[in-house]
């Protein structure tokens, strides 16, 4: 199939390259001349592992091109992705001007019927307004569908998720775009869900509002469990065999951070009030996540007593591991809180060191984990990376100047560490 996505951005490039793979002809479209040059030459913007190779295989296989012009790509495709970003505005709300603009373009230069498919993550109704605009813009009377098809890709692993889903969500009105994106997707091999357009704008909503809320929830007993001695890791794995409750997502912590969830939560939050719904279950939600960066810090200054002048080491910056991703990371947040008590900062991460730099300000900024601990008087753990689940503990001993790990992810044996002669602070862990 000839198909276009517009917006190069992380959704945008991984569904082009991936679509390209499956053997379709592929168009990926930016309004950024020199990202689009960049991706002509094979440089490849974001770090995701697979994608560069993957990019790079098509793109010589002729099946993947990059290109600045809407009206190329809307001219030789039937299908066109609405890839581009929809950031927050102050109050939460899903800043949509990007897809309006993109709808209106497609429109201007449409020559005959094409399918126009919500990507991004958007409110329920925006279909509506796309279509609208669309019927407004168009030139002639040509005949075009417009269908919602959400993404569940997770950074790090976002080939992967698009390869083998655990499901398709497709959201139409009519049998032809039915038709043509269960064509387009037939290779995957996936169940297909296929629903009206606000279903599945909702399906999209309510997944990661779901999955947020399922993090705090473990993180409010984290708490109940700090209080009377109780281990939360014991806890979620007697929850998680359940299987109507599973196991995944039930990892106390430093809280969600990334791209999606704290602004997918804003916009859910934000357009259920414009429908006359007042969701304070996600408002909790996100109370309980941003509490949960001020309970670390906490943490460590009940350890250390008094913070000022003190080295903390901090091990890992991106909001999860895999990704040098640092928007809305716990670790930022709690740096930042640490340095206003007057501590000072040792930090390392395999991926994030180069983003923080534009971010974080005073900050030692180490080669590896062991150059942090030097001289440190806490060791703070905030991404499970792997390399820190594999850490020298002697040598580390060695170098803190007291044996303190605060361990925000709940990653490290606590009696392994207490018998090499560390205190173990972790969430929830029955022991603060
Ligand atoms: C998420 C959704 O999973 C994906 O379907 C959607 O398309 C985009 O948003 P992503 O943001 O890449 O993907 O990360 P994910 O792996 O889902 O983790 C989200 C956050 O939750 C991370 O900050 C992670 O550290 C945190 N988390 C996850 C926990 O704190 N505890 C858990 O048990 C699981």
């Amino acid at each position: 199939m000839n198909i276009s996505i517009i917006g190069s951005g992380y959704v945008g490039l991984v569904t082009g390259a991936c679509f390209a793979e499956l053997g379709n002809k592929v168009i990926c479209v930016d309004n950024d001349e020199a990202k689009v040059a960049l991706l002509k030459k094979g440089i490849i913007p974001i770090y995701e592992p697979g994608l560069s190779e993957l990019i790079k295989n098509n793109v010589g296989k002729k099946r993947l091109i990059f290109s600045s012009s809407i009206k190329d790509a809307v001219k030789n495709s039937e299908v066109i992705f609405i890839a581009v970003g929809t950031p927050s505005l102050p109050h939460g709300e899903a800043d949509l001007t990007g897809i309006e603009n993109v709808a209106q373009n497609i429109a201007l230069n449409m020559t005959g019927y094409r399918l126009i498919v919500e990507k991004s993550t958007v409110p329920v109704e925006t279909g509506e307004w796309v279509k609208k605009t669309i019927s407004t813009y168009v030139k002639r009377n040509i005949k075009f569908d417009v269908a919602s098809n959400p993404e569940f890709l997770k950074e790090g692993s976002a080939i992967n998720d698009f390869m083998h889903p655990d499901r398709i969500v497709i959201g139409v009105e009519s049998n032809k775009a039915r038709d043509l994106l269960v064509s387009l997707y037939k290779p995957l091999n996936a169940p297909i869900v296929v629903t009206n357009i606000k279903s599945a704008e909702i399906i999209k909503h309510s997944s990661n509002a779901f999955l947020a809320t399922k993090i705090s929830f473990i993180n409010a007993i984290s708490k109940i469990c700090d209080k009377v001695g109780a281990d939360v890791k014991e806890v979620a794995q007697g929850m998680g065999l359940d299987k109507r409750i599973g196991p995944s997502f039930l990892n106390a912590g430093a809280g969600y951070g990334g791209s999606c969830f704290p602004k997918d939560l804003d916009a859910f939050i934000n357009i259920s009030e414009k429908m006359g719904y007042d969701f304070n279950l996600l408002k909790a939600v996100k109370e309980i996540n941003e509490d949960q960066r001020e309970f670390i810090f906490q943490k460590i200054k009940k350890s250390l007593w008094i913070v000022k002048g003190k080295t903390v080491a901090v091990l890992g910056l991106s909001f999860k591991p895999n990704t040098d991703d640092i928007r809305s990371a716990p670790s930022i947040d709690i740096i930042k809180r640490l340095q206003e008590e007057g501590a000072k900062i040792h930090v390392y991460d395999p991926q994030s060191i180069e983003k923080a730099k534009a971010v974080l300000d005073k900050v030692h900024f180490c080669k590896d984990p062991y150059e942090a601990c030097k001289g440190a008087e806490c060791l703070l753990v905030i991404t499970e990376w792997n390399e820190f689940k594999e850490l020298d503990f002697i040598k580390v001993k060695k170098l803190l100047k007291r044996p303190l790990i605060v361990d925000g992810r709940n990653i490290y044996e606590p009696q392994k560490l207490e018998k090499i002669g560390f205190t173990y602070v972790g969430i929830g862990r029955g022991k603060s």
